[in-house]
């Protein structure tokens, strides 16, 4: 029984943010790292976390490579939506995880791009939320609405309002305070007006709305060519199969910046 597991959500109601490419990059280096870990996949319709582990199992065998695997779930809703069946899909998904917990150190989350009721069910499981923004005033909307003159907020949106729901009945059953992380990705390399408003306006929400704020992962072409493989920038770094560029160094960086902040600490070097 590993009884601090820790349960790590990746979560935005918003599709393409980079949620499915932080999960498997987080799991892989949390594997190199000595953890043992398993992942869950809300967001069976699309899937995209459950075929880049397929693509790994699948590319590992191929090329005869040792890559670690993390054990992978896949979490669907009942097919009927009712109060009922989503009682029950919320109580499957807490029993699958209770039972993770008691063989896995750490597990991952990945979530679907709009609310659901399983997504939201996983969401209070949460110990850790990371939340990836893109680079563009438009994400910034997913958690709070911005005056567009003083750029200050004008309400919280449906989401933020939802994690501090569930921030307050974790204070109430005595758990520990949700840690929620908001990551900019996908930052592009270009400097623009764009850019500097979307980080001055992050920095001024994260002590407003009580979020932690990293700036963050860059918009890099390497993380579009390794869905086939399913590989990660570490793989690549410790396999040695492809050429090794500035941009997989500043990009493991990148992610061990995402891992500090997190917080739980590397049993070894990754
Ligand atoms: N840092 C990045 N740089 C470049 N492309 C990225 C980056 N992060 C994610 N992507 C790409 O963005 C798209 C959406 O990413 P994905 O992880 O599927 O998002 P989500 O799960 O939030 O829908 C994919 O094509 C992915 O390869
Ligand atoms: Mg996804």
């Amino acid at each position: 029984m590993t009884n601090n597991a820790k349960v790590i959500v990746v979560g935005n109601e918003k599709g393409g943010s980079g949620k499915s490419t932080l999960s498997i990059h987080l799991a892989i280096a949390y594997l190199y790292s000595g953890y043992k870990v398993a992942t869950i996949d809300l967001d069976g319709r699309q899937g995209t976390l459950t075929h880049y582990i397929e693509n790994r199992v699948r590319y590992a065998n191929e090329k005869n490579l040792d890559l670690p695997m993390p054990e992978h779930l896949v979490v669907t809703p009942s097919q009927f939506s009712n109060r009922r069946s989503s009682n029950e899909d919320e109580e499957q998904l807490d029993a699958e995880i209770k039972d993770l917990k008691t063989e896995y150190d750490i597990i991952i989350i990945d979530t679907p791009g709009t609310y659901s009721h399983l997504s939201n069910a996983g969401h209070k499981n949460a110990d850790i939320l990371i939340t990836p923004v893109n680079d563009s005033l438009v994400d910034i909307d997913v958690i709070a609405n911005i005056d567009p003159n003083t750029k200050e907020i004008i309400s919280e949106s449906q989401y933020t309002n939802n994690i501090r729901n569930i921030q307050k009945i974790r204070k109430d059953i005595g758990k520990d305070d949700l840690f929620w992380i908001v990551l900019r990705n996908r930052i592009s390399h270009i400097d623009a007006k764009n850019k500097r408003e979307v980080d001055n306006i992050l920095k001024k929400l994260q002590t407003q709305l009580g979020f932690t704020y990293i700036s963050g992962i860059g918009e890099r072409v390497v993380y579009r060519e390794m869905f086939l493989k399913g590989l990660t920038i570490l793989d690549l770094l410790k396999t040695g199969t492809d050429e090794i560029t500035i941009s997989h160094i500043a990009a493991k960086n990148e992610l061990l910046t995402v891992l500090n902040t997190i917080n739980i600490p590397l049993k070894q070097d990754i």
